[in-house]
């Protein structure tokens, strides 16, 4: 059996595709920051299939220190349970912030859930996926487009603006994917970014006030359900080659920003390895 891991597979995205990939055989192993909502999401799975291999792990994927820990205690379980054998890592947990607010290690919160914990996360885990040739998926956002990453104050602790911190966190998540490939695509593992277009979910209702908050609540009625970017994810899992694009869109390649390059993927790599006092230690590839 096939396992998956999904970060924020509480609600939303992460809960839909945790549920079409148990639907379709995978064994899911869910990350949630709420004892209440993994349960409540454990439940609401196993009701509609009583036989869904799923289970959840606890980490605040925000501090690296939880990264860190969730990582030893999945990765000492998968030996145990799955033969040391990671299938797919899909990078999802995500937030929206209204203004400048930091973790323990005081970085830019949407800088540190939605790009940094992922390429951390990962780092920990690639021996499990490079042992079964594995995938790893970002969710990403078509807002990537149209901005280039701030290298002189990647945090925005200069004039914050939540939109510019949340789409700078999705370009992060693409050149993460590219850095990954020129890396390790070599070696068996491949790297995606997901769009999943605009869908109705609450991610800009939690933990958000003011301005952010109301026009959340007006936009995301617009949204597609969030079974429907789901299923590009299980096309991406459930491929037997894998695919050779990076972005994808409703199952299908899409462009993505021209700020894409192995030159800005590198510069990225280097500084998150700084931020995170990790080295990605193969060498780059291709
Ligand atoms: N909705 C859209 O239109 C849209 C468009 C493009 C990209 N995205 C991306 O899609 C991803 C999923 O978002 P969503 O829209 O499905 O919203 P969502 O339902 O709020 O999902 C976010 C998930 O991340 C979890 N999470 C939040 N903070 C966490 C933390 N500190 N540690 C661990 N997990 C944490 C949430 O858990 P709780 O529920 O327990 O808080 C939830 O499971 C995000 O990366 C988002 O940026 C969404």
């Amino acid at each position: 059996m096939k396992t998956v891991i999904i970060t924020g597979a509480t609600s939303g995205i992460g809960l839909e595709t945790a549920r079409i990939l148990t639907r379709q055989g995978y064994f899911v192993i869910g990350i949630g920051h709420s004892k209440e909502n993994c349960e409540r999401a454990k439940e609401n799975i196993l009701s509609e299939k009583t036989d869904a291999k799923i289970t959840y792990f606890l980490a605040d994927l925000m501090q690296q220190r939880e990264v860190l820990r969730v990582a030893d205690e999945i990765a000492a379980y998968l030996h145990t349970n799955c033969n040391g054998e990671l299938y797919a890592l899909i990078n999802n947990a995500g937030c929206v912030r209204s203004w400048y607010t930091t973790t323990d290690e005081g970085y830019e919160q949407q800088f540190a859930l939605n790009y940094l914990a992922g390429f951390l996360l990962t780092h920990e885990l690639l021996p499990l996926l490079q042992k079964a040739g594995g995938r790893v998926i970002m969710t990403g956002s078509e807002s990537h487009k149209g901005i280039k990453v701030h290298w002189d104050d990647v945090m925005l602790r200069h004039g914050y603006n939540p939109l510019t911190a949340y789409k700078q966190s999705k370009l992060c998540n693409i050149l993460f994917a590219k850095g990954l490939n020129d890396r390790y695509a070599a070696s068996g593992i491949r790297a995606y970014v997901v769009d999943p277009g605009l869908v109705n979910t609450d991610i800009g209702n939690k933990k958000t006030g003011g301005l952010v908050n109301f026009i959340w609540a007006l936009r995301k009625r617009h949204g597609v359900s969030p079974t429907v970017p789901a299923k590009t994810y299980a096309f991406l899992c459930e491929q037997e080659v894998a695919p050779k694009g990076l972005y994808y869109y409703l199952c299908k390649e899409n462009t993505y920003s021209k700020q894409v390059t192995s030159e800005n993927a590198d510069r990225l790599f280097t500084l998150s390895e700084r931020l995170c006092g990790i080295h990605y230690c193969m060498e780059k590839m291709a």
